[in-house]
């Protein structure tokens, strides 16, 4: 079943409160929080405070991608109510097994993120850990770039696997998700579609949430 999952990141921050209200009205299934720390990647986002003030708000529950070094440190921060999934970066951890576990000790979902240029064995020895993959079909840290159609053959892969080994971990993707893309992306197996700009840019936000959960399977 094909979820949606807006990035804040490509938000009116001057009207974060009323969008993330709009988008989850209109049934977007979880609010992709992009924490970026301008050491793992060049930019800067915003941290946990801005993600709790939502808190008091009708919301979707919160997808959480830390792109930052050390995420241990900061987990608890990010645990909420709302919190359903925290996500960490391979290449950001160097025990990524204990951060995992370290997730999920705080009672919420484990996910892992990877590069495009990381491939998937790089998760073989924790996939049955995970409760979530995210492949970045984007190098992370800006919002509004172009796809990179390897992340395809990654999530193929991916969809392999768990049917193989009986794993049960959810797939999402993230970059460059557009309504002209995401059924392509749907038929590789693909569980949750992050869409940043491809939301945030449309004039009308509850009709696009509408037009990305019509493009996907229910
Ligand atoms: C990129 C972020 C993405 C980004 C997606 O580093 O992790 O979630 O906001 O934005 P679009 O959909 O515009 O590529
Ligand atoms: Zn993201």
């Amino acid at each position: 079943m094909g979820k949606i999952a807006p990035s804040i990141l490509s938000a009116d921050f001057s009207r974060l409160g009323e969008q993330v209200a709009a988008i989850s009205r209109a049934g977007a299934d979880y609010v992709h929080v992009d924490v970026m720390d301008g050491h793992f990647v060049p930019n800067i986002s915003f941290g946990s405070a801005v993600m709790k003030s939502l808190n008091k708000l009708e919301t979707a529950p919160y997808d959480v991608h830390l792109m930052i070094e050390n995420p241990d440190a900061y987990l608890g921060d990010f645990v909420t109510d709302k919190t359903e999934f925290i996500v960490v970066h391979q290449e950001a951890c160097r025990h990524l097994h204990r951060t995992v576990q370290n997730i999920k000790a705080h009672g919420v979902k484990a996910g892992v993120a990877l590069n495009p240029a990381t491939p998937v064995s790089a998760l073989e020895c924790i996939l049955e850990e995970l409760d979530l993959v995210l492949v970045m079909s984007v190098n992370p840290g800006f919002g509004g770039q172009k796809f990179i159609p390897k992340a395809l053959e990654k999530i193929k892969e991916l969809d392999a696997i768990r049917k193989e080994k009986g794993y049960d971990y959810v797939i999402e993707i993230d970059g460059g998700v557009t309504l002209d893309n995401i059924s392509t992306v749907s038929e590789a197996g693909c569980d949750i579609f992050v869409a940043g700009s491809a939301v945030f840019k449309a004039e009308d936000l509850e009709k696009r949430i509408c037009e990305f959960k019509n493009a996907v399977p229910e």
